[in-house]
């Protein structure tokens, strides 16, 4: 099996080409086919693919790991560009969400459509809310279960009802694994449900504990002191060669993640690849 991962959205870049935006996507290649886990929060997605020389039109499926707006918000442009795709996301995407700051509650953080919008620019929606093989060797986790009581979704997210404000406890959250024969590889948007509890699920499920890379965001920059440490001790346990992380993730975190677990630490930045 062939699998590259290429970073086309993250908040930063060290490339003058590229452009660094805030969100988080990836291109995955499994032996040739293509997938677009993923959109970032404008269109830089388009730009740096171009400069990469990434033919987006390639893309077979988008997968949406949740529905906050830095990684769904150029979805209906993706579709717009390049004509009808399958789209794998989560029911509860669609969900008006915000994010409650010390100044009162921020504007809509949700995703900027709706179910009929993405049908009328020619999505094929497919709805995943469990474990499934979406191509051979490529999954998606579903919902992760939350065991671990150290993690939680990074922020304090709330969902507007009939009723007022109620906790998001974002159950939309889901990864993407390829399942190498050397070992896992999972790609994650904001890991809301937390990094440690989608690694154990995913460990889980397949039955496998070797991974290749964990990839994509964290969520840890509102990270608890107790919350960091319990984090990087579990990573301690798990037999995982890279730990790619980036997006919510955070400089400090990222640091410390670096400290603590060595050179298999990488930041990440637009413009990446991985190959494995
Ligand atoms: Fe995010
Ligand atoms: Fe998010």
């Amino acid at each position: 099996m062939n699998v590259t991962v290429s970073i086309l959205v993250e908040n930063t870049t060290p490339s003058p080409s590229l452009v660094g935006e805030y969100g988080f996507s990836a291109l995955i290649e499994v032996d040739g086919r293509k997938i677009l886990f993923d959109t970032g929060s404008r269109n830089a997605l388009f730009n740096n693919a171009e400069n990469l020389g990434i033919k987006l039109e390639e893309v077979e499926a988008l997968v949406i790991s949740h529905g906050h707006f830095d990684h769904t918000s150029a979805v209906v442009p993706f579709l717009q560009r390049f004509g009808p795709k399958k789209l794998y996301l989560h029911p509860g995407i669609f969900t008006r969400r915000f994010l409650q700051g010390k100044k009162g509650l921020g504007p809509n953080i949700g995703c900027p459509f709706d179910q009929e919008e993405l049908v009328e620019n020619g999505a094929k929606i497919i709805f995943i809310d469990s474990f499934c093989e979406i191509m051979p060797g490529i999954f998606i986790s579903g919902e992760i279960p939350r065991k671990n009581s150290f993690e939680n979704t990074g922020g304090n997210f709330k969902i507007a009802t009939g009723h007022g404000l109620v906790e998001d406890k974002l159950p939309d959250d889901m990864a993407l694994l390829v399942d190498h024969p050397e070992g896992l590889i999972i790609i994650s948007g904001c890991a809301h449900s937390g990094m440690i509890n989608t690694i154990e699920y995913l460990v889980e499920k397949t039955g496998r504990s070797k991974m290749l890379a964990f990839i994509g965001g964290t969520h840890l920059i509102t990270a608890s002191e107790d919350r960091l440490a319990q984090t990087i001790a579990a990573l301690k346990t798990i037999n995982v060669e890279k730990i790619a992380v980036g997006h919510c993730t955070g400089f400090y975190a990222a640091a410390r993640l670096l400290n603590e677990l060595g050179p298999r630490v990488i930041k990440a930045d637009t413009g990446m690849s991985f190959h494995f």
